[in-house]
């Protein structure tokens, strides 16, 4: 590419490379952003519809879960794919709100290009709207409302909340209850307030049954057969040994020859070989173990060995189910049999191995207050069992949000409708272009209310018109009822939301609308990477797609 300076043409970058710059960039960017936003926007809110995706394979995912839409939808353009990164970044951090977050921030920057249209300087919107989401973010944290981490009344409205949107809202009273208590069980008391990690939770799927038939395990599931028919299938009372080391004779590392003159020899050698394993699982018996769960491999012969002195044992665990096995049944993973001690054991009151569908799983149950927990997730299809699973995710991860941080606001968009009416109040004390980009900031988040009124068949405007004088009529929690198609009080209907949540939306809006505005000049190289030059998958597929 040329560029003229002082009258002279200078070659600075390769040739093939794009260059789009000032408002043709910003445009170009903005718009790219709003057509994500605008494509998940009718995904909101309980009346909000699915999005049905096929891959390349001509896999089908249904779902109304913003991030996984937005993944699926494996997006090209560089300004686009920020935007899945705000809901990409928003279910890491919270879990829920991905879709807000989104329709927010291209909210924000169409706001913004309609400011722009007036000649307001990006600067100054960026700036403005940077004020504005610090005010934002205090103003929502003045409104909130403190609960206890542990009521289990508040903390189920919220995950009901969270699954209205979801294809499981017919059943949410149900899997909320599992959700609540399955973070309850995790959580641990530090100091004065509660840590829960959502990692603690195993969530199993297998299609079958219905989803009414998911049902929470204190303990772990695996999904993995008892490894020998010999051996029991269902041990009460389970001591259980954790071992991340495989039950079989080492190989040696380097070729070995071995020169075997008569048969006496090669016996010798396999009764050798065999009683290693046996002093193995001997081993494994006198520390008064019943159940082997072991990461690696288990011989053959070993198996065999097991099952004579009754122990269960499954193989090839995954290093994460091994992790939460331990915290589950209070046992330590052992690196070396020899090393093993009676202390190690884990205790269950029950391993058993159940057949669930057509496949075989083994339960770990019963553990004495366990840390980590299992949910088997069970529905009608692959796909319902699949959408069932990220819908329990998002319940699971507002749960744990209350539980760490134990204030709510009113969902429903009366949180944000409050927001913008104590953020117009505060731009009156502004003047000139910040107020205007304030005011902007204000409106956008009017979107959230909007878009839940348009998704539910009501008239948006008059719908907004009404929240806001209620509003302004003091009434706080004033929002949208998608279920009645009016305008209600969504404290009376126990729609609440976790406060980090909406905070978090807010700032993900605000921080990717406000990098889409600051980008003045896009330097695009050219697609293909040049002769020798690396390629990448996405781009050699795009070639052959524009026949270049
Ligand atoms: N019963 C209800 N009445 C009113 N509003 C509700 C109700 N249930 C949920 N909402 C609102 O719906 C919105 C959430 O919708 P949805 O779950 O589709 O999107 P999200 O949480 O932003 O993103 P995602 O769940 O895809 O990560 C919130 O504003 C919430 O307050
Ligand atoms: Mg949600």
């Amino acid at each position: 590419m040329s560029f003229n300076i002082g009258g002279q043409n200078s070659i600075i970058l390769k040739e093939g490379t794009s260059r789009s710059q000032g408002r043709e960039a910003q445009n170009a960017n903005i718009q790219a952003a709003m057509i994500i936003a605008e494509t998940i926007r009718s995904s909101l809110g309980p009346k909000g519809m699915d999005k049905m995706l096929v891959d390349g394979f001509g896999d089908v995912t249904i779902s109304n879960d913003g991030a996984t839409i937005l993944d699926e939808m494996e997006v090209q353009h560089p300004a686009a794919k920020m935007m899945v990164e705000v809901a990409k970044t928003q279910d890491d951090e919270v879990g829920d709100g991905t879709t807000t977050a989104v329709v927010l921030a291209g909210e924000m920057l169409s706001k913004a290009l309609a400011l722009m249209n007036k000649d307001v300087h990006p600067t100054q919107i960026i700036d403005g709207y940077a004020s504005a989401g610090e005010k934002a973010l205090e103003f929502l944290q003045k409104i909130a409302l403190k609960v206890t981490p542990t009521d289990k009344t508040m903390l189920k409205k919220v995950a009901s909340v969270a699954l209205a949107s979801k294809l499981l809202a017919e059943q949410k009273e149900y899997i909320a209850d599992i959700a609540v208590s399955a973070v309850l069980q995790v959580a641990e008391k530090s100091g004065t307030s509660y840590r829960a990690d959502v990692d603690d939770i195993k969530v199993e799927k297998k299609p079958g049954g219905s989803l009414t038939d998911t049902v929470l395990i204190q303990g772990v599931l695996l999904d993995k057969e008892v490894v020998h028919p010999g051996m029991p299938k269902r041990v009460e009372n389970s001591k259980i040994v954790l071992l991340n080391c495989p039950i079989e004779v080492e190989k040696t590392e380097f070729d070995a020859k071995l020169n075997i003159e008569n048969p006496n020899q090669m016996k010798g050698f396999l009764d050798e070989e065999e009683k290693m394993l046996k002093d193995m699982v001997n081993k494994i018996a006198s520390v008064g173990a019943n159940v082997v769960v072991c990461e690696k491999g288990i011989d053959d012969v070993a198996q065999h060995f097991m099952a004579k002195k009754d122990i269960l044992a499954v193989r090839r665990v995954k290093q994460s189910d091994m992790e939460k096995l331990a915290k589950a049944t209070g046992g330590r993973i052992v690196t070396n049999v020899e090393d093993l001690k009676s202390s190690d054991l884990g205790h269950a009151k029950l391993t058993e191995e159940r057949k669930v569908s057509d496949d075989k799983m083994t339960f770990v149950e019963g553990c004495k207050n366990p840390k980590a927990v299992s949910i088997l997730v069970r529905g009608g299809t692959e796909r319902v069992t699949d959408e069932a699973e990220r819908a329990i995710h998002d319940a699971l991860c507002v749960v744990r949000d209350v539980v760490v941080d134990p204030r709510v606001v009113a969902g429903g968009g009366a949180a944000e409708t409050e927001v913008a009416k104590q953020l117009r109040t505060y731009s009156q004390k502004l003047t000139g272009k910040e107020q205007l980009a304030v005011q902007a900031y204000a409106e956008a988040l009017e979107a959230i209310p909007l878009t839940l009124a348009e998704n539910a068949g009501m008239d948006p405007i008059n719908a907004l018109m009404e929240l806001r004088s209620k509003h302004q009529a003091k009434q706080r929690w004033a929002g949208i009822d998608p279920i009645k198609g009016k305008v209600n009080d969504l404290s009376k209907l126990n729609v609440f939301e976790p406060l980090v949540v909406k905070m978090q939306a807010i700032k993900s809006a605000g921080e990717a609308a406000g990098m889409i505005l600051r980008i003045d000049d896009v330097i695009a190289a050219s697609k293909s990477a040049g002769a020798g030059g690396p390629k990448r998958p996405e781009d050699s597929a795009k070639e052959e797609g524009e026949g270049e």
